[in-house]
């Protein structure tokens, strides 16, 4: 035997058991733990703090006159800069070397979209659709396995709207708070999550619920001092401003996990109370579907309380999913597991409804989608048009590229809409650009239609 062909076994056979004691170290306790959770604080700090401005936040790039004209205001180069010139009261932009591109702050580009929009030809898309005097449509992006690209594509619907001119409210239901990292958002603790929100409908509930127990003369259930303060806070306070000048921001941290196990004691409390309906309904009262065009909720891998209050306030379901057995087999449960919770708490709450004669609850969305996520071609395309097949028009026909963008931008953890494309090969960044604006005007067209619908139905009523 030549000595190659020994060397060649696989990596498995010849483990020496004296060799790996010595390799493997002491047995773990439960304080390595927090060891290397430092460790990864530490990390993320040092990763986070990369990119950052003097006063320590994050900052947009700039923007320009090719990626302006070619993405985001639909004119010709040479239009634009006439514009530009005959009107020195505009944003000129800014040059790196004497005569080079010009380059303009997203704010900027909002301005000059603003003024074509009002000055230049009426039969151009400048502005995009929004109905006056309807609310914002919320979308949540979920599915209970991890990985599948929920976070990657709320974060680049968020972004998307935002480039468009949308006013934007991201909301990070996921107390691993990665859309908050996304959006630099700075989260202490669960009083600076939508917590305080839930916890106000909660006890909102509970004031009226105690009342008639009190009319009945039964004892109250008292109102604890969470409660207490929860009652004042509004949305507003909540949201907080992100290196996006059109994106804000309800951020996540891990403390707000904790309302998985809050939210099932105050339901048991009082059982009446309509937990479902405490994001949609606090929002609206404090105004907020009326300060935003668009809103996206991130939600965690599971379908815990925190997701069905997202999935409950959304006007539209996106559940993304990579093209492999095991995510579509996974993604089946999730929507099982989404019928019989959405069944049961219509069960529950239509008995009551018939008993008293009141109107029935049924949950209805705009749209609900599955979109396959990380998508690659050459390995997938069968799998994905059997799922096309099975799963017919719920299953978006568009599908995401998997993209290296995504993953090389990974160290601060930027989108593709975030990275510079002079750090990339034309070709890279604009196939990249490509799948993730399709999987906007994918969603986009969702988002229209149904605001359509609301129109329609609103100018039936006002004619009836
Ligand atoms: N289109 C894509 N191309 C390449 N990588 C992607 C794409 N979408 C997501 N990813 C990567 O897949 C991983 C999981 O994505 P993420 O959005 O965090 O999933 P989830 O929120 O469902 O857990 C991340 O590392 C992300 O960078
Ligand atoms: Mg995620």
């Amino acid at each position: 035997m030549k000595p190659e062909a020994a060397a060649a076994l696989p990596p498995y056979f010849g483990i020496d058991p004296d060799a790996a004691l010595a390799a493997l170290g002491a047995p773990t306790v439960t304080e390595e733990f927090q060891r290397i959770a430092k460790a990864c604080e530490a990390g993320r700090i040092d990763l986070a703090g990369r990119g950052l401005d003097e006063t320590g936040r994050r900052q947009l790039r700039m923007f320009s006159t090719w990626e302006i004209t070619r993405y985001l205001i639909p004119v010709a180069q040479a239009h634009f800069r006439r514009v530009l010139k005959q009107n020195p009261d505009l944003p000129q932009g800014l040059s790196e070397t004497e005569g080079g591109a010009k380059w303009f702050t997203l704010d900027e580009v909002l301005r000059l979209r603003a003024f074509f929009a009002a000055e230049g030809s009426k039969a151009k898309p400048y502005l995009p659709y929004r109905p006056k005097g309807l609310p914002a449509k919320m979308l949540a992006v979920a599915n209970f396995k991890g990985g599948v690209g929920k976070t990657s594509t709320c974060a680049h619907l968020a972004m998307s709207a935002a480039l468009d001119g949308y006013r934007v409210l991201v909301i990070d239901l996921d107390s691993q708070g990665s859309m908050t990292s996304i959006f630099g958002g700075r989260v202490a603790d669960e009083w600076q999550t939508v917590f305080p929100l839930l916890a106000r409908h909660y006890a909102t509930h509970l004031r009226a619920d105690n009342q008639r127990r009190l009319d009945r003369g039964d004892a109250p259930i008292p109102m604890d001092d969470t409660l207490g303060e929860a009652l004042t806070i509004k949305a507003d306070s909540l949201i907080q401003k992100t290196h996006w000048p059109n994106i804000d921001l309800i951020g996540a941290q891990l403390n707000l996990y904790w309302a998985e196990f809050q939210i099932p004691v105050w339901r048991m409390q009082s059982r009446g109370w309509k937990l479902w309906d405490a994001l949609t309904e606090t929002l609206a009262a404090d105004g907020i579907l009326d300060q935003y065009d668009v809103i996206f909720l991130d939600t965690p891998p599971a379908l815990g309380y925190l997701t069905i209050n997202g999935l409950a306030a959304a006007d539209i379901l996106l559940v993304p999913m990579g093209a492999s057995f095991l995510e579509f087999d996974s993604t089946g449960r999730f929507f099982d597991m989404l019928h019989s919770t959405f069944r049961s708490i219509e069960e529950g709450e239509n008995m009551a409804a018939r008993a008293l004669g009141r109107r029935e609850l049924n949950f209805e969305w705009d749209a609900v989608r599955t979109i396959i996520t990380r998508y690659d071609g050459a390995q997938q395309a069968e799998l994905a048009a059997l799922m096309q097949g099975w799963m017919g028009k719920t299953l978006s026909p568009h599908r995401q590229d998997f993209t290296a963008l995504i993953g090389q931008a990974g160290e601060q953890v930027r989108g593709i809409y975030e990275a510079d494309y002079r750090d990339f090969n034309r070709e890279t960044y604009a196939r990249g650009r490509e799948t993730f604006d399709e999987t906007w005007a994918a969603v986009k067209a969702l988002i229209l239609g149904s605001w359509r619908r609301d129109e329609r139905a609103a100018g039936q009523e006002a004619a009836e």
